[in-house]
């Protein structure tokens, strides 16, 4: 099994170009299944795109991967597509369960596997299945599986979410985009994400309209063959950022739209991270003296939950008691045993952590649980003391691309072994 080395208490100075975003490129490459001829610049080389890209061929689409300049072309040229989604590939990637969406309002039928638990927490699909029964659908589940129907097509409808969901937005929009006349859907999620989702969809030909969180879908049945460049990974910025103000000296990340990520720099600088803002990059120059902060996550344009971890290990810097509420997932803190390990004093009340601060973090050996987890254990051996070994980190490859190549280039001492 693989582990990552980190000789922490190096400086780090350079520039990194952020990636094409994960969490907007695996609906877009879901939306494929109403397409002909799709090709997608910008798109991160990372493991859960390798096993969306593997989903879509198992289902019967052709893709093309050219890692050496990030794109992707994807041929849709069957008339019957193959509409089932096997456990073996959404087992490991939830975002599986887009496909389900578009299978349904193009070829009336799908057979899904249910993706099941996860270390963060519960994560059902109950509101996925809740927006697409509104839409016409219905579901019988056995042996597993999402067993879906739709006869006579799915027809737009009015969706009021009782609970904001990005991946249950999704797939509303996605089955919306397929279905007849004009779906309105209510308390949407509207990560920039899904914005991207919408912004290619028009493109493909799409009627849709977003007013603040209400999506309003009128159903098309042509597409247009499209080229689209996928928008830049938010969380991997605020990752970059965060180990900027950790161990920076001078870090510029570049490709990127700052007006995405307001929240995250309202609540660095509050913290004391110098930080400058150009058009498509941010700079961050040594930070000193960081102060406590209260934050909670929150569906965008809150912060986010995908950054929290990260988040904490900053705050164990920072002067006095922070606090992080997390309001998304129930089972979110699985980072603070391992942090806990490396000398950080983080207490937790039901779903509230308190950091106490500042601490100065050792090197110890630690295990990554999840994607985000894994990635803030890194972030925390850069600026610990002496030497961090980091197991599992098979779950870093799900979502961060070249990771270690980029903080080599920044001078970090990290390697795999
Ligand atoms: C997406 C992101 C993930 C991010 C999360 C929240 C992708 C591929 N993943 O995940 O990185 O952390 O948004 O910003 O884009 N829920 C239900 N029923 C459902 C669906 C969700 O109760 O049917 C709950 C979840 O358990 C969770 C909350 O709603 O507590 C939000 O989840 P959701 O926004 O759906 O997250 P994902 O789409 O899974």
């Amino acid at each position: 099994m693989q582990k990552l080395l980190i000789k922490g208490g190096k400086k780090l100075s350079g520039s990194i170009s952020i990636s094409g975003s994960k969490n907007a490129t695996l609906p877009i490459l879901a939306s494929t299944i109403f397409s002909k001829r799709i090709t997608l610049s910008n798109v991160p080389m990372v493991k859960d795109i390798f096993t969306m890209a593997q989903l879509l061929e198992f289902i019967g689409l052709k893709i093309f991967l050219n890692k050496k300049n990030n794109s992707l072309k994807i041929f849709n040229k069957k008339q019957n597509l193959n509409t089932l989604a096997p456990y073996k590939l959404v087992k490991t990637m939830r975002a599986g369960i887009l496909v389900l969406g578009p299978l349904l309002a193009k070829y009336r039928s799908a057979k899904i596997s249910l993706p099941g638990g996860c270390a963060i927490g519960t994560r059902p699909v109950d509101l996925h299945l809740f927006a697409l029964k509104k839409l016409g659908a219905k579901f019988k589940i056995k042996n597993g599986y999402i067993f879906a129907t739709a006869k006579s097509g799915l027809k737009g409808n009015k969706i009021n979410f009782p609970k904001i969901s990005v991946g249950a937005t999704e797939n509303a929009v996605l089955a919306g985009f397929w279905a007849k006349g004009r779906t309105v859907l209510t308390n949407c999620a509207i990560e920039p994400e899904i914005i991207d989702l919408i912004n290619f969809l028009k493109k493909l030909g799409g009627k849709i309209k977003v007013v603040k969180r209400k999506i309003v879908i009128d159903g098309v049945n042509t597409v247009k063959n499209i080229s689209y460049r996928i928008m830049f990974d938010r969380i991997e910025l605020g990752t970059y950022m965060i180990a900027g103000a950790l161990a920076g000296n001078k870090l510029i990340l570049n490709k990127v739209d700052p007006k995405i990520i307001k929240t995250e720099i309202k609540f660095l600088k509050k913290m004391g991270v110098k930080l400058l803002i150009k058009k498509d990059k941010v700079v961050l120059t040594k930070s000193k003296n960081l102060r406590s902060i209260s934050l909670k996550t929150n569906p965008y344009p809150g912060f986010p939950t995908d950054l929290q971890a990260q988040m904490m290990v900053l705050m164990t810097k920072a002067k006095g008691v922070s606090k992080i509420q997390e309001t998304i997932f129930e089972n979110r803190f699985m980072h603070v045993p391992e942090l806990r390990r490396m000398g950080a004093i983080i207490k937790i009340n039901k779903n509230i952590a308190e950091i106490h601060g500042p601490t100065r973090l050792s090197g110890a050996e630690i295990m990554a649980t999840d994607l985000r987890a894994s990635v803030c254990l890194v972030l925390a051996g850069i600026s610990a003391e002496n030497r961090t070994i980091i197991n599992r980190i098979y779950h870093l490859d799900r979502g961060y691309s070249n990771l270690e190549k980029k903080l080599r280039k920044c001078k970090a001492t990290i390697r795999r072994i």
